[in-house]
């Protein structure tokens, strides 16, 4: 129970990431509030710029406090930068890096006036070592990795610790709809990808959640601005 009286703010609630580490925070005693586009506790759009300044604040109110904050949504732009749309940009950069930079500037202050708080990010392993034809989500990832980083130095002072979890390739629809628009077979190409991995399997948003929760809890009390990679011992290739 390393979450007891823990009050969490998880986006991306519902994807499968999301919903691994709902469940893992509850598991451990945590007070949860979920945000996703539909069907969560606050739901909104995370390229609403108003919606995220306000996320924060209004999570403390309805839990009567915030300790923790998940930044887990993403999306995942594919194809090189000559196939990318100025949309394509707006959008992977406003939720993968715009919308996190908006909640963690509205969750820190919140967390410094009750004495500390932990935040976890969602980078990628590609954040930290480009891969091929992914230029778009790549510089995403980098970017919020680098945000990480500055910010669990700038906040420590606070008692807030910012770290961020980068994982490689992950069982949930984000990457299975990208072989299914491909007009592969999911389940074919994740046993083929699973070969690809030394463990001998791609991670399940179970292996993932176990590690954010482990840097949302005390057990990480002395980590700021890490970035964790869980991979599996697959490098990027
Ligand atoms: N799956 C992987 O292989 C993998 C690898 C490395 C990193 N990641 C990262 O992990 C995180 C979770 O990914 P996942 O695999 O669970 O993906 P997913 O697609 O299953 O879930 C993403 C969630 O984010 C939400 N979301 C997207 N755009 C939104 C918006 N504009 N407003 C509100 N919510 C929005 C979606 O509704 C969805 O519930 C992402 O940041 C992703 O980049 C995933």
């Amino acid at each position: 129970m390393r979450f007891k009286d823990k009050k969490a703010l998880v986006t991306g609630a519902n994807g499968g990431i999301g919903q691994a580490i709902v469940a893992r925070l509850r598991a451990e005693g945590a007070t949860v509030l979920t945000t996703d586009r539909d069907s969560a506790d606050l739901t909104g759009d995370l390229l609403d710029g108003a919606f995220c300044d306000a996320l924060p604040a209004q999570a403390a109110e309805q839990m009567g406090g915030l300790d923790i904050l998940i930044n887990n949504a993403g999306i995942i732009t594919r194809g090189k930068i000559t196939e990318a749309t100025d949309e394509d940009l707006r959008r992977s950069m406003g939720i993968n890096v715009e919308a996190p930079f908006r909640l963690c500037r509205a969750a820190i202050p919140i967390m410094a006036q009750a004495g500390g708080g932990a935040i976890v990010n969602t980078s990628s392993c590609w954040g930290v070592h480009p891969g091929p034809d992914h230029p778009v989500y790549i510089m995403s990832k980098a970017a919020i990795a680098s945000l990480t980083q500055c910010l669990g130095r700038d906040h420590a002072h606070q008692g807030i610790r910012v770290n961020a979890v980068c994982p490689n390739e992950v069982n949930t629809p984000m990457i299975r709809s990208g072989f299914e628009i491909r007009g592969l077979d999911a389940d074919r190409a994740i046993d083929e990808l699973n070969a690809s991995v030394p463990l001998g399997r791609i991670a399940e948003p179970e292996d993932i959640a176990d590690v954010v929760a482990f840097l949302a809890s005390d057990d990480a009390r002395y980590m700021c601005g890490a970035l964790v990679e869980v991979n599996g011992g697959k490098p990027v290739g």
